[in-house]
């Protein structure tokens, strides 16, 4: 589907926008190895959590959505040998928290994804969960289709080579079905919705610097309140950031400080934002974030900074094009591995619309000016699809995004609220 954004100033309005993607993935995953029922509000009902929540079912997991709520009836840690082989689609979340869970099955199942999750690299997950016993078979020694064969596990003390929330997951999940504790180290912190969501389960599960601990338990299946997810925030935030006049506020989104480092970069780049906390920690954090636009400038995204925006580089990138001044985006090498390759499919859909960009192994440098009509292709990406939909607000003429339907992987409604601040 092609999708044709015309520019629009200001951007105003008061939107909500759908449930956390990485918290409605974890409440349906940790709410099926509970003991009792996990009644989740809020939970993302798009592309990519209905694969969890479909493999899940083929698993024996009885799962019913009864319209306000998404009700989870727990194994206690007791999944059914699957019938047929999962199907992740193009769910990295779900493919690699699910091969942790499936590590401590006494069972094998296979699991597979679309052309895009093929390419994705699972020797990440596959590694650890081998040293704690499971057999992991891929493709290449690395690809999808996993073939898992679960086992008596053991706890092990692994270090991330790579900064992956998944990856932690994975190991995490893996940890509550081995013998002793199971320790992650992390160099640079990522998202924590996994720990927090085990321990608002009582898991035993010890957090220091650096470094997540878990004894093995069975977690206790309870509410779960999804909040707004503010990777989908990020990118009418990000629309109202770049253009004079706009005031836009999304209410009830995420404010989890692994995930707000868009924020902190829309002020480096001169824009004001502020937040309202409505609920605190130690669940997830949850409040409003309003942002009014005007000139921005070039900055730098680097370091320990890369997790806390990994998915919301694209639209920083698109950001970038119209600031004063040049962006770097430096340490990010991960975008390369994500849907697309978002450092390839972003340099050649900027450069499509006129922007000057230089494309570096790990990151780009963008000087910024203006945005020119043009056409642009998602590549499968929906967060590419989206980004280059803000591009189109911002830019000199239309800008049309070729596989725009990609939007349904994780914001269904997107289009419509767009159109709704955009006319506000
Ligand atoms: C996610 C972790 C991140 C992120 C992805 C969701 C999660 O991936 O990019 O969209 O829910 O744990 P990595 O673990 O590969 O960094």
């Amino acid at each position: 589907m092609d999708v044709t954004v015309r520019p629009a100033a200001p951007i105003r309005g008061r939107v909500r926008v759908p449930g956390d993607k990485s918290i409605s993935h974890r409440a349906a995953i940790i709410g099926a190895l509970a003991s009792g029922v996990t009644r989740v509000r809020g939970f993302l009902r798009a592309d990519d959590c209905r694969r969890t929540l479909d493999c899940l079912r083929v698993l024996g997991v009885r799962i019913e959505d009864v319209g306000a709520e998404i009700v989870i009836h727990g194994t206690a840690g007791s999944l059914s040998p699957p019938p047929s082989i999962l199907f992740a689609g193009n769910s990295g979340t779900t493919m690699r928290l699910l091969s942790g869970v499936l590590a401590g099955q006494p069972f094998t199942a296979e699991i597979d994804g679309d052309q895009s999750l093929r390419r994705r690299p699972m020797d990440r997950v596959a590694e650890p969960l081998r040293q704690m016993g499971a057999g992991v078979a891929a493709r290449d020694g690395r690809y999808p289709p996993l073939r898992i064969s679960g086992g008596t596990l053991h706890g092990i003390r692994y270090e991330l080579p790579v900064a992956s929330a998944q990856v932690k997951s994975a190991v995490l999940l893996a940890g509550l079905f081995a013998s002793g504790e199971t320790e992650v180290v992390e160099l640079v912190p990522t998202r924590d919705h996994t720990e927090r969501m085990l321990s608002g389960f009582g898991v035993p599960i010890r957090r220091e610097v650096h470094r997540v601990t878990l004894s093995p338990a069975v977690p206790r299946g309870g509410p779960v309140d999804v909040p707004g997810d503010i990777s989908s925030a990020a990118f009418l935030l990000a629309a109202a950031a770049a253009s004079e006049h706009s005031e836009l506020t999304v209410e009830d989104v995420g404010l989890n400080p692994t995930r707000t480092g868009v924020l902190d970069v829309l002020r480096t780049m001169g824009a004001s934002v502020t937040t309202e906390a409505v609920r605190e920690g130690p669940g997830e954090p949850m409040g409003t974030v309003s942002v009014r636009g005007g000139r921005l400038r070039g900055t730098t995204v680097a370091g320990t900074l890369i997790p806390r925006v990994i998915d919301e580089l694209p639209v920083l990138c698109v950001l970038a094009a119209v600031a004063e001044g040049r962006t770097v985006i430096r340490d990010a090498a991960e975008l390369r591995v994500k849907e697309s390759d978002r450092i390839g499919v972003l340099a050649r859909g900027l450069q499509a619309l006129g922007v000057a960009v230089e494309e570096r192994p790990d990151g780009m440098e963008i000087t910024g000016g203006r945005l020119r009509e043009g056409i642009v292709e998602a590549e499968g990406d929906h967060r590419i699809a989206m980004a280059f939909a803000v591009a189109g607000l911002l830019a000199d003429g239309p800008v049309t995004v070729r596989g725009a339907e990609s939007v349904l992987i994780s914001f269904p409604g997107f289009f419509e609220t767009l159109r709704a601040v955009r006319e506000s």
